[in-house]
């Protein structure tokens, strides 16, 4: 959601703010904006609405050889996507770029009655604003940033210029993520890391409430304060191979088949097949306090919320002596929950920046219950505000649509589970099968993966017709069916829910009709009769049926993909790469783009 990029160096500023704003493409965006400064402080500014090839357009009658600038990715808030609209936005001598909400923005515009708004954004007011307390740059760029900054109700992640100091510029954060890249003779800035692979791989993460001024060969950091921060420059572990295609047409098909590898990532260094057991560490808690813990709450939004559901069920089933439960952060974080002694909170996010998920992370630490990140983005605001964490290591996850986070997800949920449990003193070889398949999985990944592709690909051709599909499972099949709907809806468009198989005479029973397609998740296992008497149902009121399953199946559905029944705890997992492989090739044969869905962002930093 919205992508912020700066250059101030000795190369082309132009050429770095478009390729670093193509690389943010994924996250996002309706419009898009560069401004670069020569060397005498006149801007060019460029802005257009719709993808950065229409910006290029631009850019290709307006080459300029500056070296520094500003560039963004909008993502609508206030004000439709618009050329006008678009960032960056100039006050004065102020050019600024603003991801995140300025709630009182109505508010300052009432008293910024000199500057002519021409834009219904509130990130203009904050160009204003800056502009107010800058006395025709009479004061520092930085004091007045930080003058504005003080009056600022919101989020925000922002980089600002002035036309009178043409070798700086000034960043700030406060919930929007802001990254500096030191180079040699050069400094670069973007809200995502990814936008500085191959360019650096020294980076600064800026903390909420510190305002940094930045140059070619310098990088002063500060707190609104006005206490100096002395940064911590970090490594940047993503290579280019991680953030490019590969080879395949579309990052979502490269995700969900570097799925075997991106698990084995996660796993690394964690699983002792010949002792039985997982090591954990990123927890950092004690053998002691895991074996204290009597109540988890996994928080998260979307897929993570669904991995976290589904590791729910698993460690009930191997730790009985504690409660798990499952909430959506946006939910939670304005609920009255009381939290008992002894809980702990996994907060579950591939990007590390979903605000309700850190609104909820901080809602549970102020009530001191410790937080574990589960997470994928490395230097992520989530990931460094958890008490302890542990990442899951898949690299960079493009497409909109989650798959590798989520496998990856659910295991590492599970492995925190089975610490917990062999804290606690399990039986011994009461875990074993656990451990032996999670150790398993990636191949059995690869090997679902080559075996349904072919499949899955006729199945949607078959299957694209319907505008409505139903999911259905139980057990850990149940939020499994969740997530595949969810993968369905988001790229396919296809009207599609998930619903418990016990669920359905309860209500969804009565949607059955030839609008409709069910795709049901029927694993081996102790709820499978119950499971087949349900299909029975659907068939008996003229479903149109795709069944899912790793057993036999010989009721007369319209189409079973069977997976290999090796596995016989963890074969949901499985299932659920025949539902991304199944939302892909929908996708692609209705046409419409595969990474980037419409109205959708990759990272939601908004409420
Ligand atoms: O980065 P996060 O894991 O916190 O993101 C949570 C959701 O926004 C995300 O999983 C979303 O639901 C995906 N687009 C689903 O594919």
């Amino acid at each position: 959601m919205c992508g912020i990029v700066g250059y101030v160096g000795g190369k082309n500023a132009q050429d770095f703010l478009i390729s670093g704003l193509k690389r943010l493409e994924y996250r996002g965006y309706d419009s898009a904006g560069i401004v670069t400064l020569d060397e005498n402080g006149e801007a060019t500014l460029l802005r257009a609405k719709g993808k950065i090839s229409n910006l290029e357009e631009k850019l290709a009658k307006n080459k300029r050889e500056d070296k520094i600038g500003i560039g963004h990715t909008r993502w609508a808030t206030h004000g439709e996507p618009s050329e006008i609209n678009a960032h960056p936005h100039q006050a004065g001598d102020i050019y600024l770029v603003h991801n995140g909400i300025i709630e009182n923005y109505k508010e300052l515009r009432e008293h910024l009655t000199e500057h002519e708004f021409k834009s219904q954004t509130d990130t203009e007011v904050l160009a204003a604003l800056v502009n107010s307390f800058y006395g025709n740059g009479k004061y520092p760029l930085v004091n007045a940033v930080v003058q504005a900054l003080k009056l600022v109700k919101g989020t925000y992640g922002i980089a600002v210029l002035s036309t009178k100091n043409p070798d700086e510029i000034v960043v700030a954060r406060s919930g929007s993520p802001l990254v500096i890249g030191v180079g040699t003779g050069e400094t670069l800035i973007a809200s995502d890391a990814s936008a500085l692979v191959g360019h650096t791989k020294q980076a600064i993460y800026l903390n909420d409430g510190e305002v940094a001024r930045i140059t070619k060969d310098s990088v002063e950091i500060k707190t609104l304060n006005a206490e100096p921060v002395s940064a911590k420059v970090e490594e940047i572990e993503t290579n280019l191979a991680a953030i490019q295609k590969g080879g395949y047409e579309h990052f979502l098909l490269k995700e969900i088949m570097e799925q075997p590898k991106s698990l084995a990532e996660t796993l690394r260094g964690r699983v002792n097949l010949e002792q039985g057991v997982v090591h954990l560490g990123g927890p950092g808690l004690s053998e002691q306090e895991l074996r204290k813990i009597k109540h988890l709450i996994i928080v998260g939004c979307g897929t993570a919320y669904h991995a976290g559901l589904l590791a729910s069920y698993y460690i009930e089933q191997f730790t009985p002596e504690i409660t798990v439960e499952t909430v959506i952060a946006s939910e939670y974080r304005y609920r009255n929950a009381y939290i008992p002694e002894n809980s702990v909170a996994l907060i579950v996010s591939q990007s590390g920046e979903t605000a309700d998920t850190l609104a909820c992370l901080r809602e549970i630490k102020k009530q001191g219950t410790k937080t574990i990140g589960i997470v994928n983005a490395i230097g992520s605001t989530i990931a460094r505000e958890v008490d302890g964490g542990t990442y899951v290591h898949v690299g960079p996850e493009i497409s909109v649509a989650s798959t590798k986070a989520f496998t990856s997800q659910v295991m590492a949920m599970v492995m925190f589970g089975l610490t917990i449990a062999q804290a606690k003193g399990a039986k011994p070889g009461s875990l074993k099968l656990y451990v032996e398949e999670i150790a398993k999985m990636p191949e059995m990944i690869e090997k679902t993966l080559k075996d349904v592709e072919g499949e899955v690909k006729k199945a949607a051709e078959k299957y694209k017709k319907y505008e409505h599909a139903i999911y259905l499972g139980r057990d850990t099949a149940y939020p499994t069916a969740m997530e595949g709907a969810l993968k369905l809806k988001e790229i396919s468009y296809v009207d599609a829910n998930a619903y418990a198989f016990g669920e359905l005479k309860h209500g969804p029973l009565a949607l059955i009709d030839d609008r409709f397609f069910e795709v049901a998740l029927v694993p081996e296992g102790p709820l499978y009769d119950k499971a087949i008497s349900n299909v029975q149902e659907v068939l008996a009121r003229g479903g149109h049926m795709l069944v899912i399953t790793d057993t036999d199946f010989n009721l007369p559905v319209d189409d079973v993909i069977k997976i290999s029944g090796e596995l016989k705890i963890f074969s949901p997992i499985l299932m659920n790469l025949v539902s991304q492989l199944f939302a892909y090739y929908m996708t692609v044969a209705k046409g419409y783009n595969v990474d980037q869905p419409r109205n959708l962002a990759k990272s939601v930093t908004v409420e």
